[in-house]
């Protein structure tokens, strides 16, 4: 990349893009403009072009569901027309978008209140996987948009503890519930519902306060109302949503109700800006091809197997682990889409922290480790909290990794830097292999003016898109997840074993052993 760099000095123009406040710049990259043809071509004769049309079209492209994949609809203007099983599902979304509205506003204003009449404080989103980590992310994300007034809490984790230390800190009488579950079947989440709804009936004395403080957000209206919540505080959403894909449907109520609904749509807004770009600009500049197949580049023709996500932004803490569900729930598939098992490495382990937190702890190995790991640094350009010269430093942290990263340094650098320090002979040469960096390693980097709802949707809305792109050139089905399902099928037969009430099945040696060891020492602790 050095040489490249030197070679032409237009390479940053050549390499960016720029949509709106978003700009990408991907020229630090081991890439030639050639390289970019021929992956151009790639994505060309994967049809990727067609594939971008027939998701838009509302095709069943989620085969192995037959479903079609439509996330797109969510955030389409009002009066848009957009078809699913030859109906328009734009008045259904515009129906949920105003009852999310109108609940929101009422929590908000406190003309909704609880059972004993007092405003709500507090807000309990109980779900798990896309039914939660869109919504915390983005809750968090959007923090200064926040109403100072309702605070939002997040539990997903089956174990008590997540649920016991949230309830603990909260107030019955003014905490709202959202049970959010695209299935309403997710153990989890019921399990979690359940005990809520105890507590709350235990704390408040009357089985009628759960009307009050419980909402659902689902695809199951069938389950929503045995749970016993009343139907006028369901928010549906169907089954052209991935649960990944979610947030922008009801399962972002938690959103709305934090950030308030007019900047819920702002951020739907950035996203139908990505969409369009995506759907219309030509591959060489549209911003989702150039993520997805700069991806492609370093899982099959450079042998990376993962892909770091560094946000310089305190705010995006949660987005790494938000794209981890996104792209390797998508794209973590063995299996093409014509049941072949394929011969190619797909989906990249994703993995990340906010910067600077990261360079004290792992970029020692981004720097110097044995292994290629791109990596993909975002910063805001403008921070929400101008103190001192903090955001000054923050940037440039992250574009120095960026160059130091691409750079490297030769012995000969380190060396002149020893000499000027005052080494010299064998406690020079001793020290100098560990003073050298290899350089030429991958970052991409995305600056947004600020992190604003608009800049958000942007961003995930690319992300998204990005995780299509790869599928439709690793010819996989990224909007099924039948990995998952294989756990929760065990987990459901063992359940019994490990509470006692079935000597049940017999499982290998490791299993058996552990439920054994687990009903002996359950009992005496
Ligand atoms: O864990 C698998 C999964 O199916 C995810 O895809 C989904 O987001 C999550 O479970 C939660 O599912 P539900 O919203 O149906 O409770």
């Amino acid at each position: 990349m050095r040489e490249m760099f030197d070679a032409d000095p237009a390479r940053f123009d050549k390499f960016t893009l720029q949509l709106d406040c978003l700009l990408l710049d991907y020229s630090k990259n081991i890439i030639s403009e050639e390289t970019l043809a021929l992956l151009l071509n790639l994505a060309r004769q994967s049809k990727l072009e067609d594939w971008i049309a027939r998701m838009f079209n509302g095709e069943k492209i989620n085969a192995s569901e037959q479903r079609a994949t439509l996330h797109t609809a969510l955030r389409a203007p009002d009066n848009a027309s957009i078809y699913a099983d030859g109906k328009n599902v734009m008045p259904d979304v515009v129906r949920v978008r105003n009852q999310m509205r109108r609940f929101s506003e009422a929590v908000r204003n406190g003309a909704l209140r609880g059972h004993t009449g007092k405003p709500f404080r507090d807000v309990v989103n109980i779900g798990i996987g896309g039914s939660a980590l869109g919504p915390l992310m983005v809750s968090e994300a959007l923090k200064p948009y926040a109403s100072t007034q309702l605070s939002a809490h997040f539990v997903s984790n089956v174990d008590a503890t997540d649920l016991a230390e949230t309830l603990k800190r909260l107030d019955p009488e003014t905490t709202l519930f959202i049970i959010s579950s695209k299935t309403f079947t997710t153990q989890e989440t019921l399990t979690n519902a359940h005990s809520a709804r105890a507590w709350l009936v235990q704390h408040i004395g009357a089985e009628e306060a759960v009307a009050k403080h419980f909402v659902a957000v689902s695809t199951n209206l069938a389950e929503t109302s045995k749970f016993g919540i009343n139907p006028d505080n369901v928010f549906e959403f169907w089954d052209w949503v991935g649960g990944r894909y979610s947030l922008w449907s009801a399962i972002g109520l938690p959103i709305a109700l934090s950030i308030g609904m007019d900047n819920f749509e702002n951020m739907l807004a950035g996203a139908h800006v990505m969409d369009q770009h995506f759907r219309e600009a030509p591959l060489e500049k549209n911003m989702p091809v150039m993520l997805g197949m700069l991806g492609i580049w370093y899982t099959n023709f450079c042998g990376a197997d993962s892909n770091a996500v560094l946000p310089y932004d305190q705010y995006l803490q949660h987005f790494p682990a938000y794209l981890q569900q996104l792209e390797m729930e998508s794209n973590g598939k063995r299996v093409d889409r014509q049941g072949q098992a394929v011969d190619y490495a797909t989906q990249m382990v994703v993995w990340g922290e906010p910067g600077t937190n990261g360079q004290h702890s792992f970029y020692q190995l981004l720097h110097q480790g044995t292994r290629l790991i791109p990596a993909d640094f975002l910063a805001p350009l403008v921070s929400h909290n101008p103190l001192g010269e903090h955001h000054a430093m923050l940037l440039a942290n992250c574009f120095a990794q960026t160059e130091a990263l691409m750079l490297g340094k030769t012995a000969e650098e380190a060396r002149a830097e020893l000499v000027a320090q005052g080494l010299s002979g064998a406690a020079l040469e001793s020290l100098l292999p560990y003073k050298v960096f290899p350089g030429n390693r991958p970052t991409n980097t995305l600056l947004f003016d600020r992190l604003d709802p608009h800049a958000l949707g942007m961003l995930v809305a690319l992300y998204e898109h990005k995780t299509f792109v790869q599928s439709v050139v690793w010819n996989i089905n990224a909007f099924d997840q039948w990995g998952v399902e294989f756990g929760k099928q065990l987990a459901g037969q063992l359940l019994p074993e490990l509470q006692g009430r079935l000597s049940g099945k017999s499982h290998d040696a490791s299993t058996q052993g552990l439920i054994n060891h687990s009903l002996v020492r359950r009992q005496r602790a």
